[in-house]
């Protein structure tokens, strides 16, 4: 049976931390086996807000995909590429602009939060004018055409996503109406089952708090992270017996990382006062670090072969151009243009 398009991305963030690996990649790699995946870097969306930081962007954007392939996503089986390199994205996001209500982006509640974080601070932390350009209030549009110019069936998605999703769902059923045509699925998001990974001072993971892991990161990095981790507050002394599930983010790492007894014998050992949290985090580093070991060695082995990964993605921008191709085609002759 052919297999269903799926689509999904990443902003150009660059590298990328334990909270993407668990609550992404990983279940980016499995969905490999089961569709035919469509993963790319949104450069373009990364400028919604940081176009005025465009000197890592390359380093960036690559720094992504050397953490994919390291981590398990397989150029034979799933399509690597950047969103710029596929023109005809922009030429649907054009088209599906003309079609899209202005309320359906204004109250777009992902847009809000982006609007309050740009209000704050800009990306080096100083005040900023507050101010929405047409490019943000687009966001939605252009995740749409990303999705749509794969006609894809699934996109896996993080909550935080559903509603931009929502408006893709929207846009797909009026372009079908408008058109009379039933040319485009309607996509449906696939939520990761993984709690989310918060970053070692329990605030959310990110790179701009400063709080997050790399999955690029040496041992030693890793393992004094590790240690910044907090844990139960309420404990003042190691033979104090301790509350695992108020330890919010190294027993979390734990039962991200390590195997079911392992957590089983820190969770007892912990609520009956006989592990001292210092050597509990030491032992979660330790485990983390073998955890890591080998899509560490592989992300330098693709580091040393940068060419290498510039074919695959070369590659992979011609296909998802291709496949792009193929549907932009139909939506011309559709359309009447
Ligand atoms: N907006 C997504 C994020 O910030 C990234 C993204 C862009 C995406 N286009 C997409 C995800 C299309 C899935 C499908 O995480
Ligand atoms: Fe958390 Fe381990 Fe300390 Fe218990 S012993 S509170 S699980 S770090």
């Amino acid at each position: 049976m052919e297999k269903n398009n799926l689509v999904s991305g990443m902003r150009s963030t660059g590298k990328l931390h334990l909270g993407h690996y668990i609550g992404v990649i990983t279940n980016w790699v499995k969905l490999q086996e089961e569709f035919n995946c469509f993963y790319f870097v949104a450069d373009w969306h990364a400028l919604t807000t940081k176009y005025d930081k465009t000197q890592t962007l390359k380093q960036d954007k690559l720094d992504v995909v050397l953490d994919w392939l390291a981590c398990g996503i397989d150029p034979k089986k799933s399509i690597i590429y950047y969103q710029s390199k596929v023109l005809q994205i922009a030429e649907l996001h054009v088209l599906l602009s003309m079609i899209t209500p202005n309320n359906w982006v204004e109250r777009d509640p992902t847009l809000k939060d982006m609007v309050k974080i740009i209000k704050n601070k800009d990306s080096d932390g100083n005040d900023n004018v507050p101010q929405l350009n047409y490019g943000l209030l687009g966001y939605p549009i252009l995740m749409s055409a990303d999705i749509m110019a794969m006609n894809a069936k699934v996109v896996p998605v993080g909550i935080d996503q559903l509603a931009h999703l929502e408006i893709t769902r929207d846009i797909v059923r009026r372009f079908n109406n408008i058109y009379k045509t039933v040319l485009f699925n309607e996509p449906k998001p696939k939520l990761t089952e993984t709690p989310l990974l918060l970053g070692v001072d329990g605030q959310k993971m990110g790179k701009s708090f400063q709080n997050d892991i790399k999955i690029s990161d040496d041992e030693d990095t890793t393992a004094k992270k590790i240690m910044q981790c907090i844990t139960d507050r309420s404990r003042a002394r190691k033979d104090d017996p301790g509350h695992p599930d108020k330890c919010e983010v190294a027993f979390k790492y734990y039962q991200a990382f390590a195997n079911y007894e392992i957590v089983d014998q820190v969770e007892c050992e912990c609520k009956a006062g006989k592990r001292g949290c210092a050597d509990c985090k030491r032992q979660l580093g330790k485990i983390i670090n073998d955890n890591f070991s080998i899509i560490r060695q592989k992300r330098r082995e693709l580091e040393n072969d940068v060419n290498t990964v510039l074919d695959i993605i070369n590659e992979g921008n011609k296909k998802a151009a291709i496949e792009a191709e193929k549907v932009l085609q139909k939506v011309r002759e559709t359309v009447n243009i």
